[in-house]
């Protein structure tokens, strides 16, 4: 039996689609105080999996899913796989400085602490979140989905990381789609500013010291990152790309947030086209995570 929550409604009926497996409807609304209502309509099967991303609002988002889980555990599932295709605060792994919350331990433990068996996600942050979790934990791939979209057999592109964070992805895809692919350094000043620098941008292959900035001369570039959440990162790199004569640039990430006007920017920084996965329900989501899941769920 799939559960979608409010998040992730449509790629849940996808996924229970493609498995052929029930879908078992929710209710939920917020209450004149702001509280929040749930209700699950329908009795509740042994095995439960339970899909919803956790963007913003975030914290509105975590707790219905905790709801939720206890909620079909009290009802009688034995067993809840949780699917989190973007999970929330996961990229404050630690306390980078004295007295802040491990934010992404204490939502693991939240999850854990409902009644969660499992959890699934889709390229977490940092690997290390999945440890905050005693229960069986993964990050599932979106590359190779991305990558068949981006596939272009005329004129292979160049895959870009915009830092080197993202630097195994824009190598996964590169792999597939046996293209080129090479990174930018990145220092982030703030939560909205970075600054990008062109200083290692080298190709595969490249002696490790050999600064290589006509890689992106005439090529046809697929930037990749797994976030974008204000786009500054994004803009840098397609400044830098366009400064260095990349004749396009397009752009991908797994989990879309695009906050302040990040969409804007990023098309007005000269990006051909802006795409995503459906992690989180975007204008931009063209990638569907749904066959993903469900081939992860029969197993
Ligand atoms: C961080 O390193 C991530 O991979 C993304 O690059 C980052 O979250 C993007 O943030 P923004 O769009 O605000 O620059």
């Amino acid at each position: 039996m799939i559960i979608g929550g409010s998040t992730s409604q449509d790629l849940a009926a996808k996924v229970a689609n493609i498995l052929g497996e029930k879908l078992c409807y929710v209710e939920t609304k917020k209450f004149p105080d702001g509280e929040r209502y749930l209700k699950v309509n329908g009795p509740v099967e042994d095995e439960v999996t339970i899909i919803q991303s956790t963007a913003y609002p975030q914290d509105e988002n975590i707790l219905e899913l905790l709801f939720l889980i206890k909620t079909v555990k009290d009802l009688g599932a034995k067993r809840v796989k949780v699917v989190m295709p973007y999970m929330g605060y996961a990229r404050q792994e630690k306390r980078f400085n004295p007295g802040e919350a491990v934010s992404a331990r204490i939502v693991a433990e939240l999850i854990e602490c409902a009644g969660a068996d499992e959890f699934i996600t889709f390229n977490i942050h940092e690997k290390c979140v999945l440890d905050f979790f005693s229960i069986p934990a993964k990050t599932l791939s979106a590359m190779p989905a991305i990558a068949e979209y981006v596939r272009d057999d005329d004129e292979k592109p160049l895959i870009v990381a915009p830092d080197k964070g993202a630097y195994h992805f824009a190598q996964e895809i590169a792999h597939i789609l046996d293209s080129e692919c090479t990174y930018f350094s990145k220092v982030r000043l703030g939560p909205d500013k970075v600054e990008t620098r062109i200083v290692d941008v080298r190709c595969d292959g490249a002696d490790e010291e050999t600064v290589n900035v006509d890689a992106v001369k005439g090529k046809k570039v697929v930037i990749i990152d797994d976030i974008i959440a204000t786009g500054g990162t994004i803009v840098n790199a397609i400044n830098i790309l366009k400064q260095h004569g990349a004749k396009s640039v397009d752009v991908c990430c797994v989990h879309p947030i695009l906050v302040n006007g990040a969409t804007a920017r990023i098309y007005e920084a000269g990006a051909n086209s802006l795409i995503s996965t459906n992690s989180i329900s975007s204008d931009t989501s063209r990638v569907s995570l749904a066959d993903i899941i469900a081939e992860e769920l029969k197993d």
